[in-house]
């Protein structure tokens, strides 16, 4: 990547467990929210589920010769909760934690470092029923489960993520219901919001005493928020948005505690004990950006909690998820994250679109669009760099087309497409493009 000047960046693709795994059933494994969520008639599209999704639990030797095939050196994976503790707390399931470890050798033989993140939404069904994030014991079963991970895998992995996008499962998950558990109650939104950053911060401490020399860091995602107008209405929706999605998330992690104006707009109290704050605010060795688009924003009294409504702009470029399209966002996020919050070190966990590809009469995938997009936001993290943000890797979303939560198999955001009926995965131009990149900022930054 031009100007990108870091001469330790770790170039690489993302994935979930959930969103590829298939093998729900299999080696022990219980059941996730999402496999109670995805199984509800009505609550993904097409009713897709992800009881085989990419089959990548049989077929990881492939995928890992897929990113080996790109000239990646980073993989972000997810350890799926369900697979290693069953019910959530309790009896230890060595066939799961068994995959992992197969896993993650296959991925230092290939040469790629992984980034394992221990929470990417499969909460074991067993503790939603026991109340979920809404209760505080979900928190400290999370940390109890970390502990057994770090311990299997601790000698050979160093970089983790405790969380992946907090926001998604209490925003989405309980306030929108468009995502597991699929509730539309504030209340039990903001507890388990306060919950998840609890348990992230029980998760970092329980992380690095398990693995003296583990890299610890949390995944958000973000969106710069920007006023429809200029009226002061519309100046206040966005600030608004922006404490929803942006500073709710982020002030506790870094020592300022939840923001006084959205903690009095939620109007809900937190289960707060002495001590959270602190403990949520566990010192990070990084910290994971995860961006998508940016969002535009008008009043709306009537409307949803934070009564801020997202303004669709005409004329803008956008995805095949019908998000707008703008990587200035994404060097506006990592800069915020640098000079705002003091973050010292930074990944993009992942970044991409979605497209609908299709195999040509040639056997190939052209997808221009992705690759546009790609190369865009590259260039906005090399800018980003180059005014001074700590950025020391890029994770591509996704390495392969998987399953996309609510919109099910149709949205395909893979550098390598997946033909879901046969497993055949065929890497997309986008995916070609993406090595290229890699080998010439490797060839620029070697010797
Ligand atoms: C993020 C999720 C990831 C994927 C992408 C498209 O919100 O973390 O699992 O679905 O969006």
């Amino acid at each position: 990547m031009k100007g990108l000047p870091c001469l330790t960046f770790a170039w690489g693709t993302a994935t979930s467990a959930y969103q590829i795994e298939g093998a729900v059933a299999e080696d022990g494994r219980g059941p996730s929210i999402w496999d109670t969520f995805s199984h509800t008639p009505g609550a993904v599209d097409n009713g897709d589920h992800g009881d085989t999704a990419c089959d990548h639990y049989h077929r990881w030797p492939e995928d890992v010769a897929l990113m080996k095939e790109l000239g990646t050196d980073a993989y972000r994976l997810s350890v799926a909760w369900p697979r290693v503790v069953p019910g959530g707390d309790g009896p230890v399931n060595a066939a799961g934690l068994d995959f992992y470890d197969r896993l993650v050798d296959g991925l230092l033989d290939a040469g790629i470092t992984p980034s394992v993140t221990l929470y990417h939404w499969d909460l074991p069904q067993a503790l939603q029923d026991r109340g979920g994030w809404t209760v505080r014991e979900t928190a400290e079963h999370l940390a109890a489960y970390a502990t057994v991970v770090a311990e299997r895998l601790g000698d050979r992995v160093t970089q983790w993520a405790t969380l992946n996008e907090p926001l998604c499962s209490g925003w989405i998950g309980h306030l929108e219901g468009r995502m597991a558990p699929g509730l539309t109650d504030l209340t039990a939104a903001v507890r388990a919001s306060y919950h998840l950053l609890l348990a992230h911060g029980l998760t970092t401490q329980a992380v690095r005493a398990a693995a003296p020399g583990a890299r610890i860091g949390l995944v958000t995602n973000h969106s710069t928020v920007t006023p429809a107008s200029s009226r002061p209405e519309d100046i206040a929706a966005a600030t608004r948005m922006d404490g929803h999605t942006n500073r709710w998330w982020l002030d506790p992690v870094y020592g300022r505690g939840f923001p006084a104006d959205m903690r009095e707009l939620y109007g809900v109290e937190l289960p707060e004990r002495p001590g959270d704050l602190e403990t949520i605010a566990t010192p990070l060795d990084w910290h994971g950006l995860n961006y998508y688009f940016p969002a535009t924003v008008a009043d709306d009294p009537a409307g949803p909690v934070p009564y801020a409504t997202e303004v669709r702009l005409p004329d803008v470029p956008r995805t095949g998820m019908d998000w707008q399209i703008d990587a200035g966002g994404l060097e506006a996020f990592l800069l915020r994250l640098t000079e705002d919050y003091g973050v010292r070190k930074l990944y993009v966990t992942e970044n991409g679109s979605a497209f609908p590809d299709t195999v040509g009469p040639d056997g190939l995938v052209h997808d221009p669009d992705r690759t546009r997009y790609l190369e865009q936001h590259l260039a906005a993290c090399a800018s980003a760099l180059r005014k001074g943000a700590p950025l020391a890797g890029y994770y591509a979303w996704s390495l392969l087309d998987n399953f996309e939560w609510a919109y099910g198999y149709d949205k395909r955001f893979g550098l390598v497409h997946v033909d879901y009926a046969t497993q055949r995965r065929t890497v997309k131009t986008s995916g070609r493009r993406y090595a290229d990149i890699v080998r010439a900022h490797r060839e620029a930054t070697s010797g």
